[in-house]
């Protein structure tokens, strides 16, 4: 189904889900607020939805230098992502959206914990050769055409032009 048209009816309190929950998508959605409200629209009042995604630094945190406008272009080039939201742009789709009722989004800044996945997937390759052969010869050139985008990934994270982003939300009113 396409995030950002999802065939699901709105979330009413027989409609909804209890919980929505992206991993790593919103790189690839063009239109970001469509993705917050599509996401928000099919949540029940008092639903929780959860956010995992890769951010790039916020364009008020300073201007990118040179290397840093490269490495963007690979990042967005390699894997065909349209544009990355900011942790804080991403945050504000989701507030601002009309499908939240004005409640606020908890958001953290995961990128610590989650570095070492970069390298670790690549390693993950060398570790258990048999899982990856085994899955065909197509799968292996992909594995190897992946691995310097992986890098660059390591590279922007642990530098600061990107960030691991985490949305929690709607929050409750407080009493
Ligand atoms: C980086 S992967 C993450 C996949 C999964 N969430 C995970 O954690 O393993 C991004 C996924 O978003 C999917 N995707 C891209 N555009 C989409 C869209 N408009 N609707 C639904 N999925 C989409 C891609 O096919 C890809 O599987």
């Amino acid at each position: 189904m396409d995030a950002l048209a999802l065939e699901l009816p709105d979330g009413g309190p027989d409609t909804g889900f209890d919980a929505v929950w992206s991993v790593e998508a919103s790189p690839h959605m063009p239109d970001k607020q469509r993705y917050a409200d599509e996401m928000l629209r099919v949540l029940k009042p008092g639903g929780c939805l959860a956010v995992a995604d890769w951010n790039r630094r916020d364009p008020s945190d300073g201007p990118m230098s040179s290397l840093e406008r490269w490495v963007m272009r690979q990042l967005l080039d390699q894997w065909a992502h349209p544009e990355f939201a900011s942790i804080a742009s991403l945050k504000r789709n989701l507030e601002t959206s009309p499908w939240n009722r004005g409640l606020p989004i908890a958001t953290a800044d995961w990128t610590v914990p989650t570095l070492p996945s970069w390298v670790d997937s690549i390693v993950e390759g060398a570790r258990r050769p048999g899982a990856v052969l085994g899955l065909g010869p197509r799968a292996v050139i992909q594995g190897l055409r992946e691995t310097p985008t992986l890098l660059l990934m390591h590279w922007a994270f642990r530098s600061g032009l990107m960030q691991f982003g985490v949305f929690r939300g709607p929050l409750p009113p407080e009493p």
